[in-house]
């Protein structure tokens, strides 16, 4: 059975489609098979995978069931792909049903079993497309910058997984709290270290051991479309990515 791992936080700009394209091109290195979802109607996945943007089915059409998951799914320079659309932004106002919160779940079921890890991109909200992803999902990936609002984000975002945890997805973990664009070197990231074990600690989650480092090499696979893994692999974003993906693999996800 494949796992899930939804990567999110209400915060924008804080790496969450970085970490998605990082972790699913550091999955496929070690042999795994990975699909990813993105959920996020800006499309900034499926643009940095190189994605068909023009005349596949996407997540939004899945969620509404008018496409068979299965031909949604994209081969890309980085792995499987369901692509994200514009339109998904309106599914607010479109789904009004009482099961909305479940289509992803449900529209996942069927091709779960063909993949070893299924990273879904979520939007900079914790609207129903977060919630979509956060009831499919196994394990939930926050990544976090190193400054004062963002630790008063992880408040928030914690909120709604409980929520989620006791009322819709009893299974959901948290994996962990993940640094990025991390600069080990300032006084200001020291001390947000000891303000973040301490926030951590006190809402019961894991903070993660790695943490990934400033690295131009990430900016540039997504905005030239590249394979990190591949093009620049001994850049540090690449060697961080890694080392996170060995980190999850002996915490068994
Ligand atoms: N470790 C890093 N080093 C340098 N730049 C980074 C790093 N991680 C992310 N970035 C850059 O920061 C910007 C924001 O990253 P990204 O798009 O992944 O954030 P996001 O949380 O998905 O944003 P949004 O909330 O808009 O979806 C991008 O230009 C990305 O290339
Ligand atoms: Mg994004």
């Amino acid at each position: 059975m494949g796992k899930v791992i939804a990567v999110v936080t209400q915060k924008g700009g804080v790496a969450k489609t970085t970490t998605t394209n990082a972790l699913a091109a550091g999955y496929v290195k070690k042999g795994f098979r990975v699909l990813c979802v993105d959920m996020d109607p800006q499309r900034n996945l499926s643009f940095s995978m190189a994605a068909d943007l023009e005349n596949s089915a996407t997540a939004y059409h899945i969620l509404r069931c008018e496409v068979r998951t299965q031909f949604a799914i994209q081969h890309t320079i980085i792995s499987d792909l369901i692509a994200s659309s514009p339109l998904l932004s309106s599914i607010d106002l479109e789904f009004t049903g009482k099961n909305r919160q479940f289509l992803l779940k449900q529209a996942l079921e069927p091709i779960v079993d063909q993949y070893d890890y299924i990273l879904i991109d979520s939007p900079p909200n914790l609207g129903i497309l977060t919630v979509n992803a956060l009831i499919a999902s196994d394990y939930v990936i926050i990544p976090t910058l190193s400054d004062i609002y963002s630790l008063h984000g992880l408040v928030q975002v914690h909120e709604t997984i409980s929520f989620i945890k006791q009322h819709d997805n009893p299974n959901l973990t948290v994996a962990g709290v993940l640094f990025t664009r991390f600069n080990p070197y300032t006084r200001l990231t020291r001390s947000l270290l000891g303000a973040a074990e301490m926030v951590c600690g006190n809402l019961e989650i894991p903070l993660f051991e790695t943490k990934i480092r400033n690295s131009i090499s990430l900016t540039e696979a997504q905005n030239l479309q590249f394979n990190i893994m591949e093009q620049a692999k001994h850049s540090n974003g690449a060697k961080d990515y890694m080392a996170l993906v060995d980190e999850l693999l002996a915490k068994g996800v």
